[in-house]
């Protein structure tokens, strides 16, 4: 059977829409730039980190482009183009270990953690990689997993789980809503489950997970329980609480609310999380999002 075509007219394309808007954030109504990142873009020469402070009427030194009104990735700032353009640094040269060193203390501040058990990764990848990071180090094959799924990124965590060998139940709302705490309540009541996962903001259905009341509901009906939170469309846009709010990991990357480019997966564990890793009887089911590999850089 032949795929119905949609009609494309200037409002029904999305691509002249998005270009449209563009132009009319631009204040302007020249044609739409090309999507291609333009080549005359002027960055300030290398090394040289200082912001003009010189009056201007304009918002950003950057070149007329479509404005990206997605989720992810975001717009950049100025600050965040102007610190790309930077030489080439060893990863292991004093230079990189300070600037890695405070990255991982203002993630710190960013997930609202002082204790000093929590602990970050930042490992190249995508949010995706975050998943991972969960399921081959905190759950071990045949242990039960609850998804709480509110959209089509929830039910995308219980597949990765599910390759890693966790038994999972996925506890489904319908669509644009989220599981609800009683029936959550019954279902860890039903059985022992080594982790409860929850999107905090489902990007697919724009549903936001009350985070604060549920780990209070898992903390009381199954305190050994580990929750963890898919927070890629979340972080730096929604607040988290980290240790007010007894979470054990949260998972983000940098492409959304944090604003910087993609190609890194962020996170946050509990110490609880990592004591769970640490007693796990069989070895992490993965070399590269192995936590005991990671865990010595991320100090
Ligand atoms: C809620 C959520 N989780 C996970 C992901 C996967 O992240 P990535 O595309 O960076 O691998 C996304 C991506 O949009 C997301 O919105």
């Amino acid at each position: 059977m032949p795929h119905r075509l949609l009609k494309t007219t200037p409002t029904s394309n999305p691509a002249a829409r998005i270009s449209s808007i563009s132009r009319h954030l631009l204040g302007s109504a020249q044609s739409p730039a090309s999507p291609s990142f333009p080549s005359n873009i002027s960055l300030p020469s290398i090394q040289n980190r200082s912001f003009s402070s010189s009056p201007s009427a304009n918002m950003s030194s950057q070149p007329e482009h479509p404005t990206l009104l997605i989720p992810g990735p975001i717009e950049f700032d100025d600050a965040v183009l102007q610190s790309m353009s930077h030489y080439s640094e060893s990863h292991v040269g004093p230079g990189f270990v300070a600037t890695f060193g405070d990255a991982l203390s203002m993630l710190r501040k960013l997930f609202q953690t002082t204790s000093p058990s929590s602990q970050p990764f930042v490992i190249s990848g995508s949010g995706t990689l975050g998943w991972d990071l969960v399921a081959a180090n905190l759950v071990e094959p045949g242990e039960n997993v609850l998804v709480l799924s509110s959209g089509y990124f929830s039910d995308g965590f219980a597949d990765c789980l599910k390759v890693y060998g966790a038994n999972v139940d996925l506890l489904k709302a319908p669509v644009g809503t989220r599981p609800q705490l009683p029936e959550i309540e019954e279902a860890l009541k039903s059985k022992k489950y080594k982790m409860v996962t929850v999107t905090h903001v489902d990007t697919s259905t724009g549903v936001l997970s009350e985070l604060q009341k549920l780990s209070e509901t898992v903390k009381s009906v199954s305190p050994d329980t580990l929750l963890i939170v898919d927070g890629v469309c979340s972080v730096a846009s929604e607040e988290i609480d980290f240790d007010a709010w007894k979470l054990d990991g949260v998972v983000t990357a940098s492409q959304k609310a944090i604003g910087c480019p993609a190609g890194l997966s962020i996170s946050m564990f509990s110490g609880k999380a990592m004591d769970a890793f640490k007693a796990r009887k069989s070895p992490p089911a993965s070399y590269f999002a192995s936590m005991k590999n990671w865990t010595p850089s991320m100090a």
